[in-house]
């Protein structure tokens, strides 16, 4: 065989490389002849992936149920690696920005038009029986999802509303974390009391989610946003992708998982309320909880219609056109 020059300058290279390490080129070369090749199902952990599914029931529609909300968390991951990357080692430049936002609306949108899954895949009546073999837990305790909303926002954003306009200026971060507006989202219709289901996920993260609140305070992405150099904030395209983003984690999905609750979970406020439920209803539609991490972004009015008809019919059609249909 012919040792080409392309050859020659591979090896040349590999010699470098392990001589800076103090090793010894030709064994690694060994080790090269020795090992296998590498295969699809190993380098993905296939037999893992698919170990993970462990239904509480016979029912046959529960891992579906289980693997939908692990696809979920998975794009929940891809989400925050770009927040982290942008925030927490951020390039500053608006090529970065750009390149990471469309990233993170690309995995939003996938979540938000997959939500059928759910909505039309699963059998009511099994639904409802296996989601008794469940409790307490709820995808209300999905940390990762929290993650999202204090890397992406100041958490005087995420007070709940009529507290949010209200919050002293020398707020310390525990004081907002208090009355977030999750804190009022799991809570018994009967007692009016926090639910178990919020209790045990409050002992399990406060800490963790203050002590990212204090990492992020000045490195969330608004913060960064407000204040980055003006050749990033003044531009065009990214302030639109930004808003975008809004619109697809704190509309568009909401109202996709809103609709699964509506179609398996609707029933009177009286009879929630007999059966330990959760204020669901009206904690749910985003038009109540109003969450935006890009406040700044929006007029007085978009605003005033987050969440309801009106958003949808100012935004619906340049965000079909760029993302493809909103469900
Ligand atoms: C049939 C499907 C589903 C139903 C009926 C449903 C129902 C609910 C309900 C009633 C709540 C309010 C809190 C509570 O009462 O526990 C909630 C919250 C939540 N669920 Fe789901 N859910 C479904 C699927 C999912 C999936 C697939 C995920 C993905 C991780 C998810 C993530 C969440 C999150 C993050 C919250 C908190 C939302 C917030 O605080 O704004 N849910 N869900």
């Amino acid at each position: 065989m012919e040792l080409t020059p392309e050859i020659l300058s591979r090896l040349e290279q590999l010699e470098k490389k392990y001589a800076s390490m103090g090793q010894d080129m030709v064994s690694y070369l060994d080790g090269l002849l020795y090992s296998n090749s590498l295969t699809y199902w190993e380098y993905i952990h296939l037999d893992t992936l698919l170990s993970l599914q462990n239904p509480q029931t016979d029912f046959e529609d529960e891992p579906i149920f289980i693997m939908y909300h692990q696809i979920t968390e998975l794009y929940f991951r891809l989400i925050l690696r770009e927040l982290e990357a942008l925030c927490l080692r951020n390039e500053g430049n608006l090529a970065d920005w750009l390149k990471r936002i469309r990233r993170v609306v690309n995995y939003f949108k996938n979540l938000a038009s997959s939500f059928d899954v759910m909505v039309e895949g699963m059998e009511s009546a099994q639904f409802l029986k296996f989601r008794m073999a469940l409790l307490p837990a709820s995808g209300f305790q999905s940390v990762q999802y929290r993650m999202i909303e204090v890397a992406s926002t100041s958490l005087g954003n995420l007070v709940k509303t009529g507290v949010r306009d209200r919050q002293p200026l020398d707020a310390t971060l525990e004081e907002l974390y208090n009355v977030i507006y999750w804190k009022y989202g799991n809570i018994e219709m009967k007692t009016g009391k926090k639910t178990l289901t919020l209790r045990i996920f409050e002992k399990e993260y406060d800490k963790k989610l203050l002590e990212m609140a204090a990492t992020y305070r000045h490195q969330n992405v608004n913060q960064m946003y407000l204040s980055s150099h003006p050749e990033v904030r003044e531009n065009v395209e990214l302030k639109e992708i930004l808003r975008e983003y809004d619109l697809y984690a704190n509309v568009f999905w909401p109202l996709s998982h809103y609709k699964s609750a509506v179609r398996y979970l609707d029933r009177a406020p009286e009879v929630i309320e007999a059966t330990g439920g959760t204020n669901w209803q009206k904690y749910l539609p985003p038009q109540f909880q109003k969450v935006m991490f890009f406040p700044e972004l929006w007029s007085e009015e978009e605003k005033n219609e987050w969440g309801k008809a009106g958003i949808l019919r100012m935004f619906r059609e340049k965000v079909e056109t760029r993302w493809g249909k909103i469900h």
